[in-house]
C-alpha cells in the first residue's frame, strides 16, 4: 500500500504509515548531510515565524519508501497537526509545517529506502522574527546637566540591530548602536525626540520615540526700551525662553505692577509677556523691569518706557 491510498484512508493509514515509518530509518543513523548523490534535498530552508515551511525530497521509482524526520519525530500524520503532505510523486514527496513557530528551527531530515538501503538528507529550517521592542524607556524630564540613560531592548531572530537617534529639527544628529543611550551633562539643545529603532532585515525596522524634557531656567532673549509720545498706544515685551515655561511680574522701579490697572494690558504667554499701555501719559514713564521665573530659578531686565515727539 502506498502513501497514495493512504490518503483515502486516513485514520487506518496513519497507525500502518506511522508503524512503516518509524521502522524505516533506525534511531541514531548516522546522517550525511550534503550528500550529493541521492536523494537531493535543499541545504536552508528560510521561512518567517507564522508561515509555511516546504520541505521537499527528490525521489525516483526506485524508492519503495520515504519520510521527512526531525529529531525525534517522523513528521506526516504522526503528530502535529500542522504538518501537511503537499506532494506525493513519482519525483517529490514533500511536506509543508504550517505556522511555523521557532522551536521548528533545527535540522530535518528526509529518509528515502531504495532496494533496502536506506539514504538520508538534511536540510536546515531557520525560522525569522520580525524584531519587536519589547521595552523601551519611558519619556523623561531632566534638568539640564543631568545625566540620561535611555534602554531600548528588542528580539527577533536573527538578534536585531538597535540604534538610537536624535530627532529633532534642531539636532546634532546623535547616534548610539547600542541599546543603551547615555548623555551625561544635557544640553537643552539635546532635548527632543529619541527614536530607537530595531532592525534585522526580516521585515521594516521597528521604531518607537522616547520624548526628553530639559528643563531650564529662564533666559531673556530679548527687553527693549521704548520711545512712545504721550497719548499714544505703548508696548513694552520681554522674551524669555525656559522649561517649564516662564511665569512673568513686571515692576516699575520697586513697585510691582497690579494686574488689571487702568489703562494697562499684560498678557503672559509660553515665550513672552507684553505689557500695553493704551493711553500713554507722563506718570508711566521709567523704569520697567520684567521678572521671568521657573522652578528652576529666576531672572529678570529692565527697559525704559520714555517720551518721544509725536
Ligand atoms: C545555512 O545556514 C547556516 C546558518 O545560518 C549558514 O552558516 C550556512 O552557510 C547556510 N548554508 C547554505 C548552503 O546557505
Ligand atoms: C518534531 O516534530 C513534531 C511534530 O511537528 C513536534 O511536535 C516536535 O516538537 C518536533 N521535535 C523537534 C525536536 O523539533
Ligand atoms: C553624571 O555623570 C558624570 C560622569 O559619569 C558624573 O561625574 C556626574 O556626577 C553625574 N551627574 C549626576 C547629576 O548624576
Ligand atoms: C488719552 O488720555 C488723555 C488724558 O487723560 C485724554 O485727553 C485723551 O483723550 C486720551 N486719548 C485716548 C485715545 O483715549
Ligand atoms: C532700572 O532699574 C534696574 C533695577 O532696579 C537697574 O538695575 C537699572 O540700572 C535701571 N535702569 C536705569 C536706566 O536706570
Ligand atoms: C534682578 O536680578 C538681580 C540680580 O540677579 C537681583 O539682585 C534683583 O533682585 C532682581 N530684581 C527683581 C525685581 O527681581
Amino acid at each position: 500500500m502506498g502513501v497514495g491510498g493512504c490518503l483515502a484512508l486516513p485514520w487506518r493509514c496513519l497507525v500502518v504509515l506511522c508503524l512503516r515509518l518509524l521502522f524505516l530509518v533506525p534511531a541514531g543513523v548516522p546522517v550525511r548531510s550534503g550528500d550529493a548523490t541521492f536523494p537531493k534535498a535543499m541545504d536552508n530552508v528560510t521561512v518567517r515565524q507564522g508561515e509555511s515551511a516546504t520541505l521537499r525530497c527528490s525521489v525516483d521509482n526506485r524508492v519503495t519508501r520515504v519520510a521527512w524526520l526531525n529529531r525525534s519525530s517522523i513528521l506526516y500524520w504522526c503528530l502535529d497537526p500542522r504538518v501537511v503532505l503537499l506532494a506525493n510523486t513519482k519525483t517529490q514527496y514533500s511536506i509543508q509545517i504550517q505556522d511555523v513557530d521557532v522551536y521548528d528551527e533545527g535540522p530535518y531530515t528526509c529518509s528515502v529506502q531504495t532496494d533496502n538501503h536506506p539514504k538520508t538528507s538534511r536540510v536546515h529550517l531557520i525560522v525569522q522574527v520580525s524584531p519587536k521592542i519589547t521595552e523601551i524607556s519611558s519619556d523623561i524630564s531632566i534638568n539640564e546637566g543631568g545625566n540620561v540613560s535611555l534602554t531600548c531592548i528588542a528580539t527577533g531572530r536573527p538578534d536585531p540591530t538597535i540604534t538610537w537617534r536624535h530627532i529633532s529639527p534642531k539636532a546634532v544628529g546623535f547616534i548610539s548602536e547600542d541599546e543603551y543611550l547615555e548623555i551625561t551633562g544635557i544640553t537643552r539643545e539635546q532635548s527632543g525626540e529619541y527614536e530607537c529603532s530595531a532592525s534585522n532585515d526580516v521585515s521594516a525596522p521597528v521604531v518607537q520615540r522616547v520624548k526628553v524634557t530639559v528643563n531650564y531656567p529662564p533666559y531673556i532673549s530679548d527687553a527693549k526700551s521704548t520711545g512712545v509720545p504721550v497719548g499714544q498706544k505703548g508696548i513694552l515685551l520681554c522674551e524669555a525662553s525656559a522649561v517649564p515655561s516662564a511665569d512673568f511680574q513686571w515692576y516699575k522701579d520697586d513697585k510691582r505692577l497690579a494686574e488689571g490697572q487702568k489703562g494697562l494690558k499684560v498678557e503672559n504667554k509660553a515665550f513672552f509677556s507684553r505689557l500695553t499701555f493704551f493711553n500713554v501719559s507722563e506718570q508711566d514713564y521709567g523704569n520697567y523691569t520684567c521678572v521671568a521665573s521657573n522652578q528652576l530659578g529666576n531672572t529678570n531686565a529692565s527697559m525704559i518706557l520714555y517720551g518721544e515727539r509725536g
